[in-house]
C-alpha cells in the first residue's frame, strides 16, 4: 500500500494526515503554536514555529508508521491564506508573519483604492482590498518599518514558507496567490499594473505554480529531521479554503460547502474566472486545475464559540457547553448574537464593527447564550448564501465540514437556517484531506481530482430542513440583518476605548 501526507497549516495548529490509496486516514498528528497579539487588531505568528512544529509532527507520524517509509510517496500542503512572510536575499525571515485575521491595514486599503481605482482594482483581482489580504500588509511594512522593507527580496504565504524549508525552493500556487491582491485572477499572472501604481517591485512576487505541481523532493537535511525518505515528492498545495473544497468534493458547478474553523466560510465552485460579483464575495482561483470558486467569510466563526467558552465556561469542554443547546427553542428565547468579534468580511467588509448580544433577559441561562452563538455564526454564513442565491446560484445541498459538522444540533440548525440539505462526509478532514488528494493526484494515482474524490470521499449523514424551524429562522434572519446597520455607528464611537 502507498501513502501520501496532507499537511494543513492552520492558524492555531498544524494537522498532518497520513492517507492511503483508498483515502483512509492511517494516522493523524496535530501540533499547536501560539498567536502573537500585541495590540487590538494585530495578529502575528513566528514562521519558525510552523516549521518546528511541522517537523516534529512529521517525525511523530513517520515513527508511528509501521510500513516502509519509501511507500510514503508524496506530501502536499493546505495553508492559512493571506499571511505575509517577508524574506531577505538569503531567504531569512525578516519579521513575524502578519496573519489573515490582522486588521491594522485599513489606511493601506484606502491607499490601494486611491492609487489603483476601486473599480479597476476589483476588475483585476476580483476582490475588494481587505485588511486581511496580503498587499495592504506589504504596504503597511513599507510605510511603518522601512528598514525592514528595504531588505525584502521576496514575499511568500505561510505554507509556501514551510514548503521552502522542506525543499529549499520558493514558489506560490495560484489559489494562494489569488488571496494576495496582487494576482490578475483571470489571466493568472502577477499584476504589473498594481505593482507599478503602488510602487512595488514585481520581483518580490515568487514564481507561480499549479497546486498539484511536483516542486521537488525533501532536502537531505529535512529528511533526517522529519524521518521522511529523500525520495518523497513534494507538491505545491493550495489555500486552505481551496483545499477544503477539494477535500469536500467541490469540483464541479453547483457544489457548495460550509466550513467552520477559526473563521467560517461558505464556498461554491465556479468554472470560469470572468464573472463579476463586484467584490461582494471573494472570487479566487481553485487549487483544482483551471477552476475557480466564490466564497463568503465570517471572520469569527469557531472563534466566537471558543471565545465564549474561554470567557464564560472556562472549565467546560465544547460537548458540555453545547449539551443543552437542543433543549433551547429556535431563536434562543429571544437572544440574538452577531459574531463580529474581530470585525467582519462578508457581506460587511468592516474592521471596526464588533459583536453584540441583543435581547438579554434575566431568564436567559448559559445554554441560551450558547445557542445564540451557534445561531449567530450560522446567520452570518447565511448572508453569503443569500448573495450566491441572489446571483442566480442554486444552493440546495451544502457539505458541512470543520467544527460546525461535529455537533448534530448545529448541523440541523444549518439545514434550517440555510434551508438546504446538509451533508456530512464520513471523513471531515477538509483542507488536510484536500492537500492529501493533491499529492495523490500529483503522484499519478488518479487521472483527475474528481476520480480521486470518487474513491476518497463518502457521504455519511444528511440533514433536511424542518419546515417550521426554517420559517422561524427566516423571520429571525431579517432581524439579524438589521443589527449591523444599527450598531455600526455605536461601534465607531466605542473605538477610542479599545486598547
Ligand atoms: C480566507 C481567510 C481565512 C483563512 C483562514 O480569505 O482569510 O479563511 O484562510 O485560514
Amino acid at each position: 500500500m502507498k501513502y501520501v501526507i496532507g499537511v494543513d497549516l492552520g492558524t492555531s495548529s498544524v494537522k498532518l494526515l497520513l492517507v492511503n490509496q483508498n483515502g483512509e486516514v492511517a494516522n493523524e498528528v496535530s501540533r499547536s503554536y501560539p498567536l502573537i497579539q500585541e495590540k487590538t487588531g494585530y495578529s502575528e505568528q513566528d514562521p519558525e514555529q510552523w516549521v518546528s512544529q511541522t517537523v516534529v509532527g512529521l517525525s511523530e507520524l513517520v515513527r508511528a508508521f509501521d510500513g516502509d517509509v519509501n511507500d510514503i510517496e508524496g506530501i502536499s500542503f493546505s495553508g492559512q491564506m493571506h499571511g505575509l512572510v517577508l524574506l531577505d536575499e538569503s531567504n531569512q525571515v525578516l519579521r513575524n508573519a502578519i496573519l489573515w485575521n490582522d486588521t491594522r491595514t485599513t489606511k493601506q486599503c484606502q491607499e490601494i483604492y486611491e492609487k489603483v481605482g476601486k473599480e479597476r482594482f476589483i476588475s483585476i483581482t476580483k476582490n475588494l482590498a481587505l485588511e486581511g489580504f496580503t498587499l495592504p500588509k506589504i504596504l503597511w511594512v513599507k510605510e511603518n518599518e522601512p528598514s525592514i522593507y528595504e531588505k525584502v527580496k521576496t514575499f511568500v504565504l505561510p505554507k509556501d514558507y514551510l514548503r521552502y524549508r522542506l525543499t529549499g525552493k520558493l514558489e506560490m500556487d495560484y489559489s494562494d496567490a489569488a488571496g494576495t491582491s496582487l494576482l490578475d485572477i483571470s489571466s493568472k499572472q502577477w499584476s504589473t499594473e498594481i505593482c507599478e501604481l503602488l510602487d512595488l517591485n514585481i520581483s518580490i512576487c515568487p514564481p507561480l505554480v499549479d497546486s498539484h505541481e511536483n516542486v521537488g523532493k525533501i532536502t537531505s537535511d529535512m529528511s533526517k529531521h522529519t524521518e521522511l525518505s529523500e525520495s518523497t515528492n513534494v507538491f505545491a498545495g493550495g489555500a486552505d479554503n481551496a483545499c477544503g473544497a477539494i477535500g469536500s468534493g467541490i469540483l464541479s458547478e453547483g457544489k457548495t460547502f460550509c466550513s467552520v474553523g477559526t473563521s467560517g466560510v461558505v464556498l461554491t465552485y465556479e468554472q470560469t474566472g470572468d464573472k463579476d460579483f463586484e467584490g461582494k464575495v471573494h472570487y479566487f482561483n481553485h487549487a483544482a486545475p483551471n477552476a475557480y470558486y466564490t466564497m463568503g467569510v465570517t471572520l469569527s466563526a469557531g472563534h466566537s464559540l471558543s471565545w465564549f467558552k474561554d470567557v464564560f465556561a472556562e472549565n467546560e469542554d465544547f460537548d458540555t457547553l453545547l449539551k443543552e443547546v437542543g433543549d433551547v427553542p429556535v431563536g434562543a428565547n429571544g437572544l440574538l448574537f452577531t459574531p463580529y468579534l474581530v470585525g467582519e468580511r462578508t457581506p460587511h467588509a468592516d474592521a471596526t464593527i464588533r459583536g453584540s448580544f441583543i435581547g438579554m433577559d434575566s431568564s436567559h441561562r448559559k445554554r441560551d447564550f450558547a445557542r445564540a452563538v451557534l445561531e449567530g455564526i450560522t446567520f452570518s454564513l447565511q448572508e453569503s448564501i443569500e448573495i450566491f442565491r441572489n446571483n442566480g446560484k442554486t444552493i440546495d445541498k451544502v457539505y458541512s465540514i470543520g467544527g460546525g459538522a461535529k455537533n448534530k444540533e448545529w448541523l440541523q440548525m444549518q439545514a434550517d437556517i440555510f434551508d438546504a440539505e446538509i451533508v456530512k462526509l464520513s471523513s471531515e478532514q477538509g483542507p488536510g484531506m484536500g492537500a492529501a488528494m493533491l499529492a495523490a493526484y500529483g503522484c499519478g494515482w488518479f487521472p483527475s481530482l474528481e476520480a480521486c474524490a470518487d474513491v476518497f470521499l463518502e457521504e455519511a449523514e444528511s440533514y433536511l430542513p424542518i419546515k417550521e424551524n426554517a420559517a422561524q429562522y427566516k423571520k429571525l434572519f431579517s432581524v439579524y440583518k438589521q443589527v449591523y446597520n444599527k450598531t455600526s455607528d455605536l461601534n465607531e464611537q466605542l473605538m477610542e476605548f479599545r486598547k
